[in-house]
């Protein structure tokens, strides 16, 4: 037994002279990590952190689901740490990581059609056969452990945030694997925690209001824009974005809630559980841009007419109706709704448009300098330890919350 231990923290040592060796012969030659030195990064890792295992074992513990709609979901510690297989993707050690709606309803089914369409027709290297085990998690701040050989951007160690598109395996595990255009680097002000709680969010409020509502920062100034539900993980986001831009800023929240959006930068909040949010709407002067971001349509016309104003919603039928009438039926049902809704709002002079959430690294950029100038700040509402996931997600499943719900996968007791 004691001669079994000798051999192998004798081979560790030899694993960390050899990689101390290559890493200095890499950073002489400038050239990238390989994979072999990836392997002995990952197993001096494991020998530094001390305890039995001297050897790296390639498993992680992660958050798996193994079926949908129900909603268990099992901690498995022997899963395997997944391999960077794509020359522009990354392997990131995750320290946080956020729960978003979206992880709810991917647990119950939400898009299981259309996802695993985009999943085998992308020919997704990381599963095999099945999408189960799942794990889900769309955004992550860590650090990057090994880069695939067209990465030059990153180099391990950098501090990173950024997403993974839910055809991929998630980020509520130890490790996970990003596309560089997917990923950036951390903002330096913020901590792990702070920066996991943005991507997803903020990622799907750049498309909503400035990809798919063309608002800018030039044109900003200008523009009366409206958002719903101030208080959510979008609007926190959404808010702070146009009132650092200079937009006028209306929004909606319940009672509680009203002092943290006018905090966040909000003109005018509405508390919609003791005013009538329409007709408060109706009594002021129109909007440039309406951010709906529950899918509750205002049934009179509350935007701009004749000046291209722009009804933005982010809650769409589309993948509810590939779920239920397939992705054939459920395209054309949805080309139906959206094209109603067009004609409707053409007749003023207005569009009607739908978002969804794009990864695009350039935004995640401009978003981390804002936090850097500290025109924008995460708005958390609780962290859980990793153990502790399942609550999490209930706690994002119950609703009300106040900003983003953050897993510290760092802490595991
Ligand atoms: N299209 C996409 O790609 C995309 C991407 C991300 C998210 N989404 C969707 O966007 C929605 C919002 O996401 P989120 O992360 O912001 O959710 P969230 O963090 O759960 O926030 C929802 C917020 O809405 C508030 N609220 C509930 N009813 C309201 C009402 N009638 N008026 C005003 N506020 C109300 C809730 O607080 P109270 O109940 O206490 O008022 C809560 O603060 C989700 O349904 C999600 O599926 C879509």
């Amino acid at each position: 037994m004691m001669m079994l231990r000798m051999s192998k923290l004798y081979k560790n040592i030899s694993s960390l002279k050899l990689l101390s060796n290559h890493l200095k012969n890499g950073a002489k030659n400038g050239s990238r990590v390989t994979l072999v030195q990836q392997q002995l990064l990952l197993q001096c890792r494991s020998f530094s952190d001390g305890g039995e295992q001297t050897s790296f074992s390639h498993q992680m513990s992660a958050w798996n689901i193994y079926s949908y709609g129900c909603d268990q979901m099992t901690l498995s510690k022997t899963t395997r740490v997944p391999s960077v297989l794509d020359p522009g993707d990354v392997l990131v050690d995750v320290h946080a990581a956020s729960v978003n709606p979206i992880d709810v309803m991917m647990r119950d089914g939400y898009g299981e059609k259309l996802i695993n369409l985009i999943r085998w027709q992308l020919g997704s290297k990381h599963f095999v056969g099945s999408e189960f085990p799942l794990i889900l998690g769309r955004d992550f701040s860590g650090t990057v452990v090994s880069v695939g050989k067209n990465v030059i951007s990153f180099q391990p160690g950098d501090e990173v945030f950024g997403v993974v598109g839910a055809h991929n395996q998630g980020s509520h595990a130890q490790f996970c694997v990003a596309s560089t255009k997917e990923l950036c680097h951390k903002p330096s002000t913020l901590t792990h925690i702070e920066a996991a709680s943005l991507p997803y969010v903020a990622l799907t409020t750049w498309s909503a209001l400035c990809s798919v509502g063309e608002i800018t920062q030039q044109k900003a100034p200008n523009l009366r824009v409206f958002i719903q539900a101030g208080s959510g993980g979008i609007g926190t986001f959404a808010v702070q974005l146009m009132s650092a831009w200079g937009a006028h800023v209306t929004s909606t929240c319940s009672t509680d809630a009203i002092d943290l959006v006018r905090s966040l930068g909000a003109n005018v909040v509405i508390d919609y559980k003791t005013q009538n949010e329409e007709d408060e709407l109706m009594q002021m002067d129109g909007f440039h841009l309406y951010l709906d971001v529950l899918g509750k349509k205002p049934s009179r016309n509350v935007l701009k007419n004749w000046c291209n104003a722009k009804y933005v919603t982010i809650k769409t039928p589309f993948l509810e109706d590939t779920d239920t009438h397939g992705i054939p039926a459920g395209f054309l049902r949805s080309a139906g709704s959206l094209g109603c809704n067009i004609l409707e709002n053409l007749k003023n002079g207005q569009s009607y448009r739908w978002a969804f959430f794009v990864p695009d690294w350039r935004a995640l950029k401009c978003i981390g300098q804002l936090v850097d100038n500290g025109q924008i700040k995460p708005v958390i509402d609780k962290v859980f330890p990793f153990h502790q996931l399942p609550h999490a997600y209930n706690h994002v499943e119950a609703g009300h919350s106040r900003g983003k719900t953050v897993i510290d996968v760092k802490c595991t007791e």
